[in-house]
């Protein structure tokens, strides 16, 4: 059976999408709610290759497998072989015959797509300097779940304040497959349209984009206008300066950012009465937004959201790992030989065949 690889979102339509989504959230209740785990992924190990810091993707990931009857396996940064003195290519193939799944956070998108093109075992993106797809699919998780009453997700407006990261580019993404309203809210110099994540001269990010929304029927606004962030049900922002930024300085980006594209409460209230706060995290509070948004248990959504990365990294595990199909009779000759030297060694035979 060919294998299904989750590198971008753009490769999977807006109802395998939600199929995600449902498996995500018929887990979150099993779990949550019914204390009952699925054992959907037993004996199966996931390998985690992270090129740079994580809480909440390692995290997600480790204990989604737990949950889920697996387990993890954690290589940090320099720990493992991946594209120095042994190919990204060879790598992938000797680690997709190691372990059941792999993930992986990368300084380089080429390196998640190599290693999905060349190992046997489904590979999941952790994030690159491209786009963050796990990331994604728990912010669809949490629109869903807080939806404004009478409206589907369909008929909603996401509004992303700032800097074009990798997040606001994903956001753009899934928003357009979904057939949302998708603002970017941010200077010139960092729009989607001025090209700083592209990771090939070639790509156009905008294109993309568009290109969903002529199927969904989805619109994309870009602007530094702040009359674009008028109606959103969803107010979004991320760091003005993260883990792919290390050619500019912290001051630079405050002079850029501060104070027009900073959330407030007034912000907020400009955007709607009833608009929600979302962020990836990690937050520089008093940087991109400030604690009375973070911290309003009417609209921040923030921690839901940082919550729902497990409920939908376990969907996605489940979504993509293989089921293995095995042979009755193959097992029983496997186990024999098994017992017969274990018997000469004087030692007890098999105990589980499981
Ligand atoms: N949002 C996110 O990816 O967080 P981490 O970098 O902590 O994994």
């Amino acid at each position: 059976m060919k294998k299904t690889d989750y590198i971008d979102t753009n490769d999977f339509t807006k109802e395998q999408l939600l199929d995600m989504v449902e498996l995500a959230c018929g887990m979150k209740q099993m779990i949550k709610e019914g204390g009952t785990y699925p054992l959907l992924l037993k004996h199966k190990t996931l390998g985690m290759i992270f090129q740079q810091v994580s809480t909440r993707t390692r995290i997600s990931f480790e204990t989604a497998m737990t949950d889920l009857g697996g387990h993890a396996q954690f290589y940090g940064p320099g720990t493992i072989q991946l594209g120095g003195h042994e190919s990204v290519e060879d790598t992938a193939r000797v680690m997709g015959s190691l372990v059941d799944i792999l993930m992986a956070r990368v300084d380089r998108h080429k390196d998640v797509v190599a290693l999905a093109k060349h190992s046997a075992a489904p590979v999941v993106n952790g994030m690159s300097e491209y786009n963050h797809p796990t990331q994604e699919l728990g912010d669809l998780m949490t629109m869903i779940e807080s939806l404004p009453a009478g409206k589907k997700i369909e008929d909603c407006k996401l509004a992303f304040i700032g800097d074009a990261t990798q997040v606001c580019v994903s956001l753009m993404f899934i928003a357009s497959i979904m057939g949302m309203d998708f603002v970017q809210f941010g200077p010139k110099g960092h729009q989607i349209t001025d090209g700083g994540l592209q990771v090939d001269s070639d790509v156009d990010l905008l294109a993309i984009g568009l290109a969903n929304c002529e199927k969904s029927g989805g619109t994309i606004t870009i602007s530094d206008d702040v009359e674009c962030i008028k109606g959103a049900d969803f107010v979004y922002t991320d760091v003005w300066y993260g883990l792919y930024d290390e050619q500019e300085s912290a001051e630079s980006y405050l002079d850029v950012f501060y104070p027009k594209y900073q959330v407030t409460p007034e912000m907020m209230d400009f955007a709607g009465p009833n608009s929600k706060f979302m962020h990836c995290l990690p937050a520089t509070r008093g940087e991109e937004v400030v604690d009375e948004v973070m911290d309003d248990p009417d609209r921040s959504l923030c921690w839901d959201e940082a919550e729902n990365r497990k409920h939908s990294i376990r969907a996605i595990l489940a979504y993509l790992c293989p089921q293995s199909v095995y042979d009755a009779a193959e097992a029983d000759e496997g186990r024999a030989k098994v017992d017969a030297v274990m018997a000469k060694l004087g030692k007890q035979p098999c105990q589980s065949i499981d």
